[in-house]
């Protein structure tokens, strides 16, 4: 008999988790205005808000955290990091960040000025947010088929080469860069392939536009490529990942995710005009720049983390675990963006909350019903996260709406997706009965999730 597949770790350290009673969770979450950023960690049984900084270090890490060279300039862990970052990328040049959105802004600070137009594969809230606040315009050029949730494609996370081209065409002499997202986060973890990779910078490089690799999970990317596209399946993932950074002119880096620290990121380029450009941004928002917001023991723990999770049974272990879930809502039936991503199960709550009409945001309502369910937070990635049109001021309902279970790095075991699943199911089983949603009662202009006030509708 085939022996069964089991994680490339053992637990050495445990961290309690707290359970609630249903009338609990009711109570807390009315406090919370039905929106559960604003609950209380500790009310929380499995919390599936993010993987992003909330993954399980390893013993190696922590050991490295002791070694940190706290030097103001010139620190001996700067050195380590940036090896480790130009041993992987490729890149020569390396400033690092206090995470993702602060390699964004010291970034684009140099790069983009009002009325550029900038492409890509959904760019994340942040790296939008870091683009319209300039008074540029961000472009999706993403493939249509990502939004159909129920088509499987390997590679859904890829770049629509027509979309891009017309971008790119149209606004000629106006596009400073692309940003390419590996994995696309927002279509629901999906990895772009090396292929797409390619033909999407050949494309952009005939336009002389240069190419910044948004690279949170790039080793999740790297593992879909392995296992999913031909060519590709003795190589290791160090291997990939050098070749697909080959290709980009920068990145930016959420070291939260895919360098399995707590807190941290960088910017890595080739180009040493964008390195002198990013180095005056890096001084007064993050810091010197051998340091750039982290602590010295920050950027070893960085420096281990980058090399642990670009070796396949790291990897392995992670998507299996987001994998097994998803076979577990095949069981009860239950619709998610297919196939299962790498960071997170993205359930589509249009189609499981069919009696709650889109005005009273249905993955709003079911991100509450799961919580009071079993104490399991996730996030809602849909009409409320979606803001509303900064014309008309009316709800933007054109995109998905969905239910976001983003599943921590090392953190949680098969048994704690067992609870996921079937408290999901509990909600589906019973979704005929809930027919009413929720209200905004107070929200902010510009990314109203994180504090809006809800009521729900009775
Ligand atoms: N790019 C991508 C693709 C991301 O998913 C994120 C963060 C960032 C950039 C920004 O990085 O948080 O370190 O500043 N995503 C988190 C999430 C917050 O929950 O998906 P950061």
């Amino acid at each position: 008999m085939e022996l069964p597949f089991a994680e490339s770790w053992k637990i050495k350290m445990v961290e309690p988790l707290r359970k609630s009673t249903r009338a609990e969770r009711e109570q807390w979450l009315k406090e919370a205005h039905y929106n559960v950023f604003q609950l209380k960690a500790e009310q929380v049984y499995i919390d599936l808000l993010t993987d992003s900084g909330t993954g399980a270090m390893s013993d190696r890490q922590w050991a490295e955290m002791m070694l940190g060279d706290e030097s103001y300039a010139g620190a001996s862990s700067f050195y380590k990091f940036q090896e480790v970052v130009r041993r992987i990328t490729g890149f020569e040049y390396v400033i690092p960040t206090h995470q993702g959105r602060a390699a964004e802004n010291v970034l684009f600070s140099f790069l983009v000025k009002p009325g550029h137009v900038i492409p890509g594969n959904v760019h994340f809230d942040t790296t939008k947010g870091h683009i319209e606040s300039r008074k540029a315009h961000a472009i999706d050029v993403t493939i249509d088929e990502a939004k159909d949730t129920q088509l499987e494609l390997p590679f859904k996370g890829n770049v629509g080469l027509a979309k891009l081209e017309k971008v790119l065409a149209d606004n000629k002499g106006n596009v400073p860069f692309m940003v390419l997202t590996v994995t696309n986060n927002t279509v629901g973890g999906q990895p772009v392939s090396m292929q797409n990779i390619r033909e999407t910078v050949e494309l952009c490089h005939r336009y002389n536009v240069p190419v910044v690799m948004d690279s949170a999970r790039f080793a999740e990317n790297a593992y879909f490529i392995k296992t999913r596209e031909k060519g590709y399946e003795d190589k290791t993932i160090k291997e990939i990942a050098r070749e697909m950074f080959s290709y980009a002119d920068a990145m930016t880096m959420s070291a939260k995710k895919d360098a399995l620290v707590n807190m941290g990121g960088f910017i890595a380029t080739r180009r040493a005009d964008w390195f002198e450009g990013a180095k005056s941004f890096c001084i007064p928002f993050e810091g010197y720049l051998t340091y750039g917001g982290l602590n010295g023991r920050d950027l070893n723990a960085m420096a281990v983390g980058l090399d642990e999770n670009t070796e396949f049974d790291m990897l392995e272990t992670r998507i299996k675990q987001v994998a097994y879930l998803a076979q577990r809502l095949d069981e009860f039936g239950i619709p998610y963006q297919r196939p299962a991503g790498g960071h997170a199960i993205f359930v589509d709550a249009s189609r499981v909350l069919t009696n709650v009409p889109k005005e009273e945001f249905p993955a709003q309502t079911l991100t509450c019903e799961l919580y009071l369910e079993a104490g399991v937070r996730a996030c809602e990635i849909g009409y409320i996260l979606a803001d509303r049109d900064p014309v008309t001021r009316e709800n933007r309902f054109g995109g998905l709406d969905l239910l976001r279970m983003a599943i921590p790095r090392r953190v949680y075991t098969n048994n704690h997706m067992d609870v996921i699943a079937v408290a999901l199911k509990n909600v589906f089983d019973r979704r005929e009965s809930i027919t009413h949603g929720v209200r905004i009662v107070w929200e902010a202009e510009l990314m109203r999730h994180f504090t809006v006030k809800l009521d729900r509708i009775k």
